[in-house]
């Protein structure tokens, strides 16, 4: 089917801009960077050509973080115009230093799409760039960052350990993070970011997903300056220095083994206990099975610019004009009784994902839908995704039923294809164009 290969293509592009960075030429280079913060340059022509090239393609073409792999990232890169930064050494609400921005190019954010640029380029090249990032938002110009300057850290011990646990338990930092850091218990879970995107309270037990560093000097920098843009705020004030040093040894100590240090039993454990958590807590499974399969990037309805209607994701509303097949509009999945899923059963659910059947009686063609893809997930994660789908909120948005063609325009259709060879156009994706 030409239609669902462009489809594919679209959908596909984004992933190919991010692959296409792991193949940029290496340079080397070991220029070290000035650390003082100096304002911005006036004309930062290198820094530009640099950020044109590596970083337009996710930060966007005037730096506002909206570049078309954007609405596919579940972290959103950094809209630099506000010249708000999560990852300073310095106060809460101030501008980071150059080291600050330095650091967090050239070594990458990890956990996110953000690549570690050092290994790409050199450290004039990335001072360069960094300059020009500054210039995109006034405050670098009038404003001076107000370094926060940490006493010596206290090492770690049982003590200190068991010290840090209560500070964690005093400052409730288990309210988003979970009293186990794994964000179990959690009970702040619908967070969003400055730009309301949706964020996550990140798990305390990997630290190889913290993007600012994770040894207690880092740890203690984050929760001390807080994550500027985001909803992590800063603890400046909130308990002495010594409880501080603890409670960033406590949440050191947090770490579990990775995958990657497990052996085979430890392995299969690892599996388990997190079968039994899906089981035990079906709706954070199911979010992350929707959100990674990417039901909203269908189901939703969408801007010119490509971005989500404000208020209308999940509630469907994108077509697809599947020549010969018809027109096609995805569905509302909130839970509204009238025009989404609300008055469905979970049995009439699981029958779109087993068997393409709608509650009506109607078969869905295999495409765009992927649901011949959901029928091969465990019942225990059709049950998860079902379960989060009813807890998005109601959203009254009646969908059109599918415009499909009489017989002798869908045969006509395939004989233009299978015989005449003819290209025949591709379903419009309805949003933006992505450039390669
Ligand atoms: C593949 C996509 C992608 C590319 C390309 C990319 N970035 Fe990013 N960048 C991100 C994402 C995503 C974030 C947000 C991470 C977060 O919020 O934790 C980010 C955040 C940042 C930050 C903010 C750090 C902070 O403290 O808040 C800086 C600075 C940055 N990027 C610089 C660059 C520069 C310079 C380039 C080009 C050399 C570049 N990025 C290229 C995805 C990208
Ligand atoms: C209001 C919710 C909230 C509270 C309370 C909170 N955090 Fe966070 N925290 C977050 C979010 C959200 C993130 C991830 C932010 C992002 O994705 O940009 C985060 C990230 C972090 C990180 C990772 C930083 C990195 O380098 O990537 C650490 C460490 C952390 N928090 C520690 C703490 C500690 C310790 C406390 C208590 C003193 C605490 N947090 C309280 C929401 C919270
Ligand atoms: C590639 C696009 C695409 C993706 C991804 C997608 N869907 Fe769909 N879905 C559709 C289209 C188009 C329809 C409507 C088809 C029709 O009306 O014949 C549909 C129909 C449905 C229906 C039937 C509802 C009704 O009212 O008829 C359900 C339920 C559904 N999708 C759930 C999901 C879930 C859950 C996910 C993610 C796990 C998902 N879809 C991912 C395109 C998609």
């Amino acid at each position: 089917m030409r239609s669902t290969v462009s489809r594919g293509l679209m959908i596909l592009a984004p992933c190919v801009v991010l692959v296409a960075f792991l193949l940029l030429n290496q340079e080397t280079g070991s220029t070290r960077m000035n650390t003082a913060s100096s304002p911005p340059q006036e004309t930062p022509s290198l820094g530009k050509a640099i950020f044109d090239s590596k970083c337009a393609s996710c930060h966007g073409a005037e730096g506002k973080g909206d570049g078309p792999p954007s609405m596919q990232l579940m972290v959103k890169p950094r809209d630099f115009t506000a010249g708000k930064y999560k990852f300073r050494s310095t106060e809460s609400g101030s501008i980071p230093t150059d080291e600050d921005l330095f650091k967090s190019v050239r070594e990458g954010l990890h956990g996110t799409s953000m690549p570690n640029w050092g290994k790409f380029m050199s450290d004039d090249s990335v001072n360069a760039v960094v300059e020009y990032i500054k210039s995109l938002s006034p405050r670098f110009k009038t404003e001076k960052p107000r370094v926060v300057r940490l006493g010596t850290p206290i090492p770690s011990s049982p003590a200190s350990i068991a010290a840090g646990k209560k500070v964690f338990e005093k400052l409730q930092c288990g309210q988003c993070h979970g009293t186990d850091g794994a964000g179990t218990d959690a009970v702040a879970t619908d967070l969003k970011d400055d730009w309301g995107n949706d964020l996550e309270a990140t798990h305390l037990t990997e630290p190889w997903n913290f993007r600012g560093g994770s040894t207690a000097r880092d740890i203690y920098m984050r929760f001390r300056t807080g994550l500027d843009g985001a909803p992590m705020p800063s603890y400046a004030g909130t308990a002495s220095e010594q409880e501080m040093w603890h409670l960033a040894n406590y949440v050191v100590s947090l770490a579990r083994k990775p995958m990657w240090a497990m052996n085979e039993q430890e392995l299969s454990a690892f599996f388990t206990s997190l079968d039994q958590l899906a089981k035990a807590s079906p709706v954070p499974r199911g979010k992350y099975l929707v959100e990674s399969i990417g039901c909203a990037n269908c189901h939703s309805m969408y801007t010119d610019e490509g971005f989500v209607v404000s208020g209308m994701k999940y509630a469907g509303g994108l077509t697809f004009d599947l020549y010969p097949f018809g027109t096609y509009t995805t569905r509302n999945l909130t839970s509204d009784k009238e025009t989404g899923l609300g008055d469905w059963s979970d049995e009439e659910i699981l029958l779109v994902f087993n068997e393409g059947i709608r509650k009506d009686g109607r078969k869905l063609l295999p495409f765009p839908m992927p649901w011949m893809g959901l029928a091969q997930l465990k019942d225990d994660d059709k049950h998860a995704i079902i379960a989060y789908l009813r807890t998005i909120p109601p959203v009254s948005h009646k969908i059109p039923d599918p415009e499909t063609p009489n017989i002798f325009s869908y045969l006509w259709g395939k004989f233009r294809m299978l015989v005449l060879k003819e290209s025949i156009p591709g379903p419009a994706y309805p949003m933006k164009e992505v450039q390669p």
